[in-house]
């Protein structure tokens, strides 16, 4: 099979391919990788850029010499392989201070620190040109409903978003700022679990026009919800900002699997989406196309790296799989045969009143009669799914 080339942007956070493999049941099972190797090593592989969380790069508490030689080396890395950084992302869960959240922990000086460890991100980011800061809040949450007042804790969640967003605001920086959802994990229950909830949320912030959502495969799938079917709201809202591609069996731990590695059938549509579009056009999602995800505890360095490979190989074979779905005249047959197109037309006529729609001698017999007609509708949903099936196996 000819190498896939790699027409989109992808985009790699430090902390996947650098993932030691501890979980909560057992120790690392490989070194943690210097992120200069990662830089270098995703560079050959074909991917475009790195991003990563303030301590994915600079060790927590590390002096500010230090932090300095550790920035000049990674930015050489970056000259050297001419990769980009266009997200960055803060830690605020791993430290034990965060053990109650961040943003909206219980305690005024934790939530005081989480703002400034923040902010001094944006700082890096900002003059390594990330054009993104992915705020998820992996431990605003809570493990018993008694143990937060839900009304502040939102109100300081709403604060901290409009402080970060302000900053940049006034700072002038091309950057604008993606929540990402999750429902639980490490929390029980965490504030945002969802794409809808994180768009919400942002119709109450004062900075909301530069707010947006990075919604994660394995996430919404993890709620029982549709990836696609959520990136395509938040799309059709104007705010998909970034997104974290992944795999995931459902319901269950977070797994993080390749993309791909989980609902196939789902991947193939959300990269359908991503590269074709709403079918009836619509707004577009240009930005990375980005991995956050873990190569298994059971991978070594040569599967780390042939992991990450694997992801955008599957990403560049979908999205080959979908161009051809859409060229397919068979396609555009059964689209129109399920009605695709019709949904694109307004339900009312132009001019169109409540008055007349309900203008009847009898409306509840015609009602009923049009019901009766309509209903013996077929509307191929089946052909359609049958036949990208096809294509997704090479079939067609
Ligand atoms: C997860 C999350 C994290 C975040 C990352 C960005 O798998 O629980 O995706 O990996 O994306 O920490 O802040
Ligand atoms: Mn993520
Ligand atoms: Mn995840």
């Amino acid at each position: 099979m000819p190498a896939p080339s790699h027409p989109v942007p992808f985009t790699f956070g430090l902390w996947t391919v650098g993932w030691s493999a501890q979980d909560p049941f057992g120790d690392a099972t490989r070194d943690p990788v210097d992120p200069v190797e990662s830089v270098h090593r995703l560079a050959g592989l074909g991917a475009s850029g790195v991003t990563f969380h303030d301590d994915d790069l600079v060790p927590f508490g590390a002096s500010a010499a230090d932090r300095d030689a550790v920035i000049s080396r990674f930015r050489q890395a970056l000259d050297e392989t001419g990769m980009g950084v266009p997200m960055v992302t803060t830690n605020t869960f791993t430290h034990p201070v965060f053990k109650d959240g961040a943003l909206t922990s219980n305690d005024r000086q934790v939530r005081r620190l989480a703002l400034r460890k923040v902010l001094r991100q944006v700082e890096l980011g900002a003059e390594l040109g990330a054009r993104t800061l992915v705020m998820w809040g992996g431990r605003e949450g809570t493990e018993y409903d008694g143990a937060k007042d839900h009304h502040a804790a939102l109100a300081r969640y709403v604060e901290g978003v409009d402080c970060v967003a302000a900053h940049i605001k006034e700072q002038g920086y091309d950057m604008r700022i993606a929540l990402e959802p999750k429902p639980n994990e490490p929390r029980a229950d965490i504030l945002l679990p969802t794409v809808g909830h994180a768009l919400a949320f942002i119709a109450m912030l004062e900075h909301g026009d530069i707010v947006g959502v990075n919604p994660e495969v394995g996430h919404e799938q993890m709620a029982g919800l549709n990836f696609t079917a959520g990136i395509a709201q938040a799309l059709w809202a104007g705010k998909l900002f970034h997104l974290d591609l992944n795999g995931q069996h459902g319901p269950r731990f977070d797994q993080d699997l390749v993309f791909g590695h989980g609902d196939l059938i789902s991947a193939f549509f959300t990269v359908d989406l991503l590269e074709n579009g709403f079918p009836g056009g619509g707004p577009r999602y240009d930005g990375p196309r980005h991995f956050d995800y873990k190569p298994p505890r059971t991978e070594d360095m040569d599967g780390v790296w042939a992991s990450a490979a694997a992801n955008m190989e599957t990403y560049t074979l979908l999205a080959e799989r979908a161009r051809a779905f859409r060229a397919d005249p068979a396609t555009a047959q059964a689209m129109s045969d399920s009605g695709i197109g019709e949904l694109a037309q307004p339900t009312l006529d132009e001019g169109e009143t409540v008055a007349s729609l309900l203008d009847s001698e009898d409306l509840g017999r015609e009602i009923s009669e049009q019901a009766d007609r309509l209903a013996t509708r077929g509307y191929g949903h089946v052909q359609l799914q049958q036949l990208a099936l096809r294509h997704l196996l090479g079939a067609a």
